[in-house]
């Protein structure tokens, strides 16, 4: 009954209204007020993040200014606007950005109404509707509050009604402000075999920007996610921080802007370089999911109070079981054949395992994938290699007493491939100038519908010859290179968001005809672990080093973030001089599994 009397109380404060012209609007969860009031001018403004407020009054008694700069003599104070086009009086970073139809740059956007919503006990969704009073554009500002779990996720949705498209140059997910003595940011960075390497440094006057163009193998070096000390360094279980991430398996950017009065603003979203918008009238716009806590007593909280909400709320499978496995990759690499998969299988049995998790180098005819250099885009068993298919192996596992899943790439192909020879004009690549190659492959291009069915065409006709599949490790080991659409032509600024968004229409696809296939999502290693991905995903494979000694650091850090059960960690012979028993409890510290061949083992291991 708890959500019951709060949710009321929520409606209560939420609609308050303390003027005739004031409107006040919580965000409320059990310890947490994201208040928001309008100011005289109907502009919606930040009045308060931060400790939940116990009485009407504290709430009442906030201005929904912050602070009048000394240096500003105009009549209106300047206040922490939720969500500033440019061309007001505020100078610094905008979260929204738009070219109207007659070339006008400026945007200014009014209150127009709210609803709130209890949309499953203890969720709380907020509606805010804002429109330009000059324009036909509207911005809608979505704020779900997740009540017990501490965790608030904001999206925005733009629209209009001029004649012609409007260019949207910027388009923030979200806009939060903050005044303190001091900023600490810790953020996230890395490479293949490093991911998520912590770093902290204090934010002076000025822009820090977190943000990659890589387009698909996207977190390779910047991660989608940071904490921030409000007032003090970052701290393990003492101190205000906000940690957040951001729902986008592509191109993402973090800004922290201190301005002239040392306030500091975080604006998050899709990152838009090269990605000026048109936006078509009618067309709505939809942001990705920032999501944030803000804790009181430091990250440690703060990852507690996230993994619940995963578990909960978000993650895929999050209060299921998962499957431990042992996977090929590090025992055999590409070079395999059926009795030694049959071997493998058996010694899965033997460790006691739920499954056989086969690797890259099972498919390609004509251009058989030996090693990295081809068979891309070709998903038909190697039959040198496996000639009894992919029944064979099943029927393998089946006698071994184990489950099976197998590795794919669906987005990539190889120039040396049967797809690349039937369909040059699905990969990403530029028609006049020389291929640079990242891992001999090119990226497929999911802005093309056509792309699509196929990349959606490869799991479904898997599953459909095969249904005894339990699981796919889904890789994505190449950035797109090449930026170049064939299919989008002239509107090549749209290529990063409708190729990310091409992606989630497949998976949008697989979940719901296999909602009990279980995927995880790699990207050469931890370059894909966010949010909206985990939707879909029930875990991910957060590096391929599995040392335990820079594993410990690595997944610690990720769990900064992500629920134990999301992060799939092996035991194999990356480091063979640590102990079989130190390998297997930094393995067992998340989704357990193995690669290794336990032919490599001493009897005592
Ligand atoms: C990526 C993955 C590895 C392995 C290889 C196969 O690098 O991270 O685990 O699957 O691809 O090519």
């Amino acid at each position: 009954m708890k959500h019951v009397s709060f949710f009321a109380l929520l409606l209560l404060v939420s609609v308050l209204t303390l003027n005739a012209q004031q409107t006040v609007i919580c965000i409320s969860t059990e310890e947490t007020d994201l208040i928001f009031k309008t100011a005289p001018s109907g502009r919606l403004y930040q009045s308060y993040f931060g400790k939940r407020l116990m009485h009407e009054t504290d709430i009442q008694s906030l201005p929904y200014y912050i602070a009048r700069p000394a240096s500003d003599d105009s009549v209106v104070p300047r206040g922490w606007e939720v969500y500033p086009g440019s061309g007001a009086e505020d100078f610094f970073e905008p979260a929204f950005a738009v070219r109207h139809n007659d070339g006008n740059l400026t945007s200014i956007l009014y209150y127009r109404s709210h609803q709130v919503n209890e949309i499953e006990p203890g969720v709380v969704q907020t509606v805010i509707r804002l429109a330009d009073d000059s324009y036909p554009l509207e911005v809608t500002l979505y704020y779900v509050s997740f009540v017990r779990e501490n965790v608030i996720k904001s999206w925005t949705e733009i629209r209009h009604h001029e004649k012609k498209p409007v260019v949207l140059s910027q388009y923030a997910s979200s806009m939060l402000y903050f005044e303190s003595a001091a900023y600490f940011l810790r953020e996230y960075s890395g490479d293949w075999a490093r991911e998520a390497q912590r770093s902290d440094q204090e934010l002076k006057f000025g822009k820090k920007i977190i943000d990659t163009k890589l387009g698909s193998r996207a977190a390779m070096h910047a991660y989608p996610f940071f904490q921030l000390g409000l007032g003090q360094e970052v701290e393990e279980d003492r101190g205000r921080v906000l940690a957040g991430t951001i729902g986008w398996t592509g191109n993402f950017r973090f800004t922290f802007e201190v301005d002239n009065v040392g306030n500091l603003r975080v604006i998050s979203g899709i990152n838009p370089y090269a990605s000026d918008y048109e936006l078509q009238p009618a067309e709505v716009f939809r942001t990705p999911e920032f999501i944030y806590t803000l804790s009181e007593e430091g990250v440690g909280k703060a990852s507690r109070d996230l993994h619940r909400w995963a578990v909960n709320h978000q993650l895929k499978d999050g209060k299921g079981d998962r499957l431990t496995l042992l996977n090929n990759w590090e025992a055999t690499g590409c070079d395999f054949d059926e009795a030694m998969l049959a071997g493998l299988m058996r010694e899965a049995k033997e460790l006691g395992v739920d499954m056989f998790l086969l690797d890259d180098g099972w498919f390609g005819n004509k251009y058989p994938r030996v090693d990295d250099h081809a068979g891309l885009g070709d998903w038909e068993a190697m039959r040198s290699k496996l000639p009894n298919g992919i029944p064979g192996l099943i029927a393998s596992a089946k006698e071994a007493g184990v489950k099976f899943g197998i590795w794919i790439e669906p987005e990539m192909v190889n120039p040396g491939s049967e797809l690349f020879e039937k369909h040059p004009e699905w990969a990403i690549t530029l028609p006049n100038r020389d291929t640079y190659y990242y891992r001999n492959q090119l990226v497929l291009d999911l802005s093309n519908p056509q792309v699509q069915d196929h990349v959606f065409g490869v799991v479904d006709r898997l599953l459909t010859e095969n249904p005894e599949i339990s699981y796919f490790k889904w890789d994505c080991n190449s950035p797109i290179t090449n930026v170049y659409s064939p299919y989008l032509k002239e509107k090549q600024n749209h290529l990063y968001i409708h190729h990310i968004r091409g992606i989630y229409n497949v998976l949008q696809r697989v979940e719901s005809k296999y909602p009990h296939v279980a995927m995880m999502m790699c990207s050469g290693g931890g370059a894909r672990c966010d949010y909206e991905g985990l939707k879909y995903y029930s875990e991910f494979w957060p590096s391929d080093n599995t040392d335990p000694v820079d594993r410990l650091y690595i997944q610690w850090n990720f769990s900064q973030f992500f629920p134990i059960k999301s992060m799939a960690a092996h035991v194999t012979s990356w480091n063979p001089s640590a102990s079989i028993k130190f390998r297997t409890d930094v393995a067992m510290m998340c989704k357990f599994g193995f690669d290794i061949s336990l032919k490599e083992m001493t009897p005592d291991e």
